[in-house]
C-alpha cells in the first residue's frame, strides 16, 4: 500500500444518525460556533473531498471563510482554500456548481472509466479528471492525493464516502457532531450505510474529545495508530 493523507472525516449527525432531511429542504444541523470549527479544520488540510451527491444536493463552495485564515495560508505559501475533490461513477456533474465555479485551487474529479470520456468533456475546463479506472476505492483516491502532495485530507461526506472511508480503513480521525434534534424518517441519508467496519464490539475505536459547542458536542475518535501517537497525546 502507498502512502496516504492523514484524513479527517467530518460531519453532523442528528441523535438518530442521520446526515439530512428526506425532503427537498436542507436540514441545517449545526450552529455557527461550529461552523466555524470546521472553517478552522478546512484551513488546516490540503484538500477537502465530497461525494458527487453531496456535490448536486447541497451546491457547497467548500472555501475557507475566514479572512484571517485564508490570509494566514497565504502567509505560509499555500493557496487561500484547500483544494476540492470530488469522486463519480457517472460523472453527471455541473460545471456550474459552486464546487467548481468558486474559489481559486485545485479541482478534482476521480471519474470511473465508462464515464470519463463525456465527463472530460463536460468538466475538462474546471476541474482535473482523473480516469479512476473500473471501479474507485478511498485507498486509491487517497494514494493518488499524496502523490500529487496532498498530506492532509479532510472528508465532508456524505454517507456513501463516509461509508467506504471507514470500511476500507484508510481514515484516521473522525469528528462527529451530533445535534439535539430527531430526524425520524428512514428514508432520510445515514452517515454511513451497511458494511464491515473495523470498529465493532470487540474493537473499539478509541475517543480523544468530546466538546459541547453551543447546543451540540464534537466527539473526535482516533481512528489508526497514526492519530492515537500524534492526536491522542495532544488532547
Ligand atoms: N450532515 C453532514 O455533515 C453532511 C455532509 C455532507 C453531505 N450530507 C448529506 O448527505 C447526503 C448525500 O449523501 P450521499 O451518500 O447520498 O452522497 P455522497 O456520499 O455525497 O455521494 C455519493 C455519490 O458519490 C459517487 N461515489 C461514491 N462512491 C463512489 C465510488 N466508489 N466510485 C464512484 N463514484 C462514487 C457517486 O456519484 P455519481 O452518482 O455521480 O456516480 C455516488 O452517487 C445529502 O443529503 C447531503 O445533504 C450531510
Amino acid at each position: 500500500m502507498g502512502d496516504r493523507p492523514y484524513t479527517i472525516l467530518s460531519c453532523g449527525v442528528s441523535l438518530d444518525g442521520y446526515l439530512d432531511s428526506a425532503t427537498d429542504e436542507r436540514l441545517m444541523l449545526s450552529n455557527d460556533a461550529d461552523f466555524d470549527r470546521v472553517d478552522e479544520v478546512r484551513s488546516e488540510n490540503d484538500a477537502i473531498l465530497v461525494g458527487a451527491g453531496t456535490v448536486r444536493r447541497d451546491n457547497p463552495a467548500l472555501l475557507v471563510r475566514s479572512e484571517d485564515r485564508r490570509k494566514s495560508r497565504v502567509d505560509q505559501g499555500l493557496p487561500e482554500t484547500p483544494a476540492k475533490v470530488t469522486v463519480t461513477a457517472t460523472g453527471k456533474l455541473d460545471p456550474e456548481a459552486q464546487f467548481f465555479a468558486n474559489g481559486d485551487c485545485e479541482k478534482f474529479v476521480y471519474c470511473e472509466s465508462n464515464s470519463f470520456s463525456p465527463a472530460r468533456t463536460r468538466l475538462a475546463d474546471v476541474a482535473t479528471i482523473v480516469d479512476g479506472g473500473a471501479t474507485i476505492t478511498m485507498g486509491a483516491v487517497s494514494e493518488d492525493l499524496h502523490e500529487r502532495g496532498v498530506r492532509r485530507l479532510m472528508v465532508e461526506g456524505g454517507g456513501t464516502i463516509h461509508t467506504q472511508f471507514l470500511t476500507e480503513g484508510v481514515a484516521d480521525e473522525l469528528q462527529i457532531v451530533v445535534a439535539p434534534l430527531f430526524v425520524g424518517d428512514s428514508r432520510a441519508p445515514r452517515f454511513v450505510g451497511d458494511g464491515e467496519f473495523p470498529w465493532c464490539a470487540d474493537h473499539r475505536a478509541a475517543l480523544i474529545e468530546a466538546r459541547p459547542i453551543g447546543d451540540v458536542v464534537l466527539l473526535r475518535y482516533a481512528l489508526s495508530e497514526r492519530a492515537r501517537d500524534t492526536v491522542g497525546s495532544s488532547a
